[in-house]
This record gives C-alpha cells, sequence and structure tokens, in this order.
C-alpha cells in the first residue's frame, strides 16, 4: 500500500506519466496551415495620444512580411514582427486592413482601431504567473514567458499579455504563510514611499522593454490593503504613487485583489466595498496610459457589493466573479454556471472574469514541484469552450515552459478564440435542456450563431437541439469548431454524441 502511495506521488510530483494518460489527450484540432492566418481581432481599443502597442497574431511559417493599409501617422509598423506602435491616433474609428504573406501564400484580414475611451474592446488573452510559480516569481521567469510564448505560436494565437501576479515586492516577516526567502523580506519602500520591488526584479522598466520590444504587454499586481493576499506590500495610502510609478514602469495592466482590505477598517456598505477601487480607478485615470484595470475582489461574492453591477463605472476592464479557480476544480461547469448569471453585466471594454485557465503543468506552492493537471481532457475541451463562449478573459496561467501539445492544441484553435474574441462581446445565453444537459447560445457579429453543447452526466450522450428551439428558424450549414470541419449542409435540426463530462462547439451559419 505504502509502495503504491509513494509511485503514485513520484508519478504526482515528478509529472512523469504513464502511456495511458498520455493516450487519452486526444487532439481533435488540427495543426495551423503553413499559409498566413491573422488571429487579430477585428476591434481594438486605444486612447488617443497614449502609447500604442499591438503585434499582429499571425500563424503560418516565418519569415511572413506585413502589410497594413489605412495605418494611420502617429503609428508605424515593424513589417517583419507585425508590430504596431507609435501614439494612438485622434479619437476616432480608424478601418485598417492587413496583409500577412509568405513564400505559400497570402491572407488578408479587417482590423477596427477604435480610438476614445475604452480599450480591451474584446476579452485581453495572456499568460499570468500565479498557478506556475505562486510565491517564486522573477524576472527571469517572466522573459522566458514571452520568449516561450512566441517560440511555441501562443503569441500568433493572439496570447500577448504576460502578467505578473503576487509577490514582485517584499513580504512582511510575520506572515500566514512565512516566507523564508530573505530576499524576498527586505524593505518594502524606500524614504520617500515609492514600493521597492524584491531582488528578483533589479530593473523593471527594463523588464518591460524587454516584453514590449517583442510586442508584449506587461502586466503587474497589487492589493488595496496593506497586504496582498501572500503577505507582501500592497498599495494602502499609497494608491496614486503606486499607480504613477506603474506608469513609470511602463506596465499596461494592473490586478488589484483585494485580500486583506479593509484591515480594521468597516466593510458593510455598498460604499466600503467599492472604495478601494474607486480610488485606484481614480489614480488610473489620471495616468495617460493605456492600463487594464483587473479588480479582484478574491472572493468575487455579493459581500462585495456585486462588483459586476458597478465595476465598469470606477473603471474597471473586468472583475472577478468569483473566488479562486483552483478551488472549484475540477467542476468548471460550476464556475461557468456562477457567471452567467451576470452575463448582462458584460460589454466590450468590461467583462466578467471567471478566473483563470488552469491547464497543463501546474506548480505545487508546497513542494515547489509541478504536476499535470488530472481534469480530464474532455472536461479541458469544456473548460476552454465554456470561456470562449461567455467571452471571458482567456489567461492561461500554468507552466508555459513545460506546455504539452494537447494543452497548446487546447489554447489555440483560431476558431474557438474567434468566438471568445467576436467583437459583440457577449456572454452566451443559457438554454438548460435537463440536469445535466445545457447549451450556450451566442451570436456572433456576422450573424451566425455558436452553440455549445454540455454534457456534465459520466457517460456519453446522444444530444439532438431542433433548431427552432433556440431561435433559429431557417436552415444552416453546420460545422464542429474543434475539429474545424463542415459536417452538415441546410439543416434544421441537429445532433452529436457529446463526451461525458465534456461538449461540442458547434457554429450554424445561414445557408445561401
Ligand atoms: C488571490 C487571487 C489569486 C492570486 C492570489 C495571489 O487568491 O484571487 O488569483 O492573485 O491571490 O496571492
Amino acid at each position: 500500500m505504502l509502495r503504491l502511495f509513494l509511485l503514485i506521488s513520484f508519478f504526482y510530483f515528478t509529472g512523469i506519466e504513464t502511456s495511458a494518460q498520455q493516450d487519452s489527450f486526444y487532439i481533435l484540432t488540427p495543426p495551423p496551415p503553413v499559409q498566413p492566418r491573422l488571429n487579430n481581432p477585428l476591434v481594438y481599443g486605444c486612447r488617443s495620444g497614449n502609447d500604442f502597442l499591438y503585434r499582429i497574431p499571425c500563424q503560418g511559417e516565418r519569415p511572413i512580411v506585413f502589410t497594413v493599409k489605412g495605418l494611420p501617422k502617429s503609428l508605424r509598423l515593424d513589417k517583419n514582427s507585425g508590430v504596431i506602435s507609435g501614439k494612438s491616433p485622434a479619437k476616432g474609428t480608424y478601418q485598417l486592413n492587413v496583409i500577412a504573406k509568405n513564400k505559400h501564400g497570402v491572407n488578408t484580414k479587417s482590423f477596427k482601431i477604435i480610438s476614445g475611451e475604452k480599450i480591451a474592446l474584446t476579452p485581453i488573452m495572456g499568460w499570468n504567473h500565479w498557478y506556475a510559480y505562486f510565491d517564486k516569481p522573477t524576472d527571469a521567469l517572466i522573459r522566458q514567458a514571452a520568449d516561450v510564448m512566441l517560440s511555441n505560436g501562443l503569441a500568433d494565437a493572439g496570447y500577448n499579455y504576460v502578467c505578473i501576479d503576487d509577490c514582485w515586492t517584499n513580504a512582511y516577516e510575520k506572515n500566514r504563510m512565512p516566507i523564508q526567502d530573505s530576499l524576498r523580506l527586505k524593505r518594502r519602500r524606500d524614504s520617500s514611499g515609492s514600493i521597492l520591488p524584491n531582488d528578483y526584479f533589479p530593473d523593471m522598466k527594463a523588464m518591460t522593454d524587454y516584453l514590449h520590444q517583442k510586442g508584449f504587454k506587461a502586466g503587474i499586481y497589487s492589493s488595496p490593503s496593506k497586504r496582498t493576499c501572500a503577505g507582501f506590500e500592497g498599495s494602502f495610502g499609497y494608491e496614486e504613487k503606486d499607480a504613477k510609478q506603474w506608469a513609470q514602469w511602463a506596465f499596461d495592466l494592473i490586478k488589484y485583489d483585494r485580500c486583506s482590505y479593509p484591515d480594521d477598517a468597516p466593510y458593510n456598505t455598498l460604499e466600503q466595498a467599492k472604495y478601494p477601487y474607486e480610488k485606484l480607478g481614480q489614480a488610473l485615470k489620471k495616468i495617460n496610459r493605456d492600463i487594464y484595470y483587473s479588480l479582484c475582489q478574491y472572493y468575487g461574492s455579493e459581500k462585495d457589493g456585486d462588483v459586476w453591477k458597478w465595476g465598469g463605472s470606477i473603471g474597471g476592464n473586468s472583475w472577478r466573479t468569483g473566488t479562486d479557480i483552483n478551488a472549484f476544480l475540477p467542476d468548471v461547469f460550476k464556475v461557468a454556471l456562477r457567471n452567467i448569471q451576470f452575463a448582462a453585466y458584460q460589454k466590450p471594454g468590461e467583462w466578467n472574469d471567471p478566473d483563470f485557465l488552469m491547464l497543463g503543468w501546474l506548480g505545487n506552492r508546497r513542494t515547489g514541484g509541478i504536476y499535470r493537471t488530472t481534469m480530464h481532457p474532455n472536461t479541458q475541451y469544456a473548460y476552454v469552450s465554456l470561456w470562449s463562449l461567455m467571452a471571458s478573459p482567456l489567461f492561461f496561467s500554468s507552466r508555459i515552459d513545460k506546455i504539452d501539445a494537447f494543452t497548446l492544441n487546447l489554447l489555440t484553435n483560431h476558431e474557438i478564440i474567434a468566438i471568445n474574441q467576436d467583437p459583440l462581446g457577449l456572454c452566451g445565453r443559457l438554454v438548460t435542456l435537463n440536469e445535466k444537459q445545457f447549451l450556450l447560445v451566442k451570436e456572433l457579429h456576422d450573424g451566425a450563431t455558436v452553440v455549445g453543447i454540455f454534457n456534465r452526466n459520466s457517460t456519453d450522450m446522444e444530444i439532438k437541439i431542433n433548431l427552432k428551439d433556440i431561435g433559429l428558424k431557417e436552415t444552416y450549414d453546420v460545422r464542429d469548431c474543434w475539429r474545424q470541419v463542415l459536417i452538415g449542409h441546410d439543416l434544421s435540426s441537429f445532433q452529436t454524441t457529446v463526451p461525458a463530462i465534456g461538449c461540442a462547439v458547434i457554429k450554424f451559419s445561414k445557408t445561401n
């Protein structure tokens, strides 16, 4: 018995898998073509006069040469990398056309820049260090994440934020989970009150320069309390100063995590719940930089004042709708069904956030080892499908350097990503079929409708949909988005086998 336990622990913590496990990681999506395939969203928001940076995501064999028609004068394009940079143009809408060419072919796609008040007109996509490295992030690991995302195709699929989570500052000595590393226990602020990164981040600006040069945006983290969730320096009382510092370091995103706020102050009313977030929101408004404001109240519960009702009004671009995803896994259906309740509150620039995509190889905070998610592959398909259909931020938080072919395939299906990035920004509408099966029906900007068919039963199920029952009154061409194949013409009903605790994602476009 003991031997068996030791053997299982060995596989668990070293990450060595049996071939039976490997086999079950079935890949549905064909690899990207050698010809260029542009993956930019159709619409992109920025604020006039601020720094602009966008790397056009494009799959296909490199070298690829990019051309952009209609580029405003304040912007320039690096034709080899596809990075557009410069200053955001005067307020207005700019209709661009992107062309990508390599020795195998050409692809073109439209790209509308709206220079106005809003950023993140489609859900943002990226990587966050939390479930990979927990309290041990370093400058080198952040840079490495960007390098890996460029080399393994994640960036070409659209993932362009690289984010540090908690633990880049110095920690308090007395801590709920004491920090042993003296290099993370130094002075938390200097004599003028400026926040100090710990020794693992020797030069924040050099690090963000590195990310920006490669076309990535950089994210940072803090808390409105004295301490962050892991017991590191937070921003309580230094909100304006810290916001200016993040901007000077050229960060593009701040995740603001409630943690121990309000320390000793009362926390019972809506005003009290809103206060710390409004405070940073006001500080960020004074800064001439497009900084995505990610609200995270840790619990995201009703006690926190129903953040989905006011997060957008105080400048938030997204807000967590529930507690940490690791507490809920593997039941991602539960997380999604909670998030869907708040569907009406999200719109382009203001998103519900059901937390990270915690897939692939994960860090183990206690042992420092790694393990592969134990979630069934069917459910992993459902996980990504749900986030796509809900238009949730797509943030992969796992060991990016260890990403395997299955996980990469899950994250880079351009048809699934396009559903997430649809300019209407709708969260799929819930249609309950019975206790254990439901549909998410999402209308797209071009008149097509995508239906996620979800099966929470532990056996595969045959599921039939009469299209008129979900408001589709004509006949349709039917496409399987995971397999990227057309599976029927002229249909008015549809039937398929949906795997146990899994899904099918089907797109219905009007037959011409
Ligand atoms: C909270 C957040 C997590 C992560 C940790 C860091 O638990 O919800 O996403 O940021 O804090 O300590």
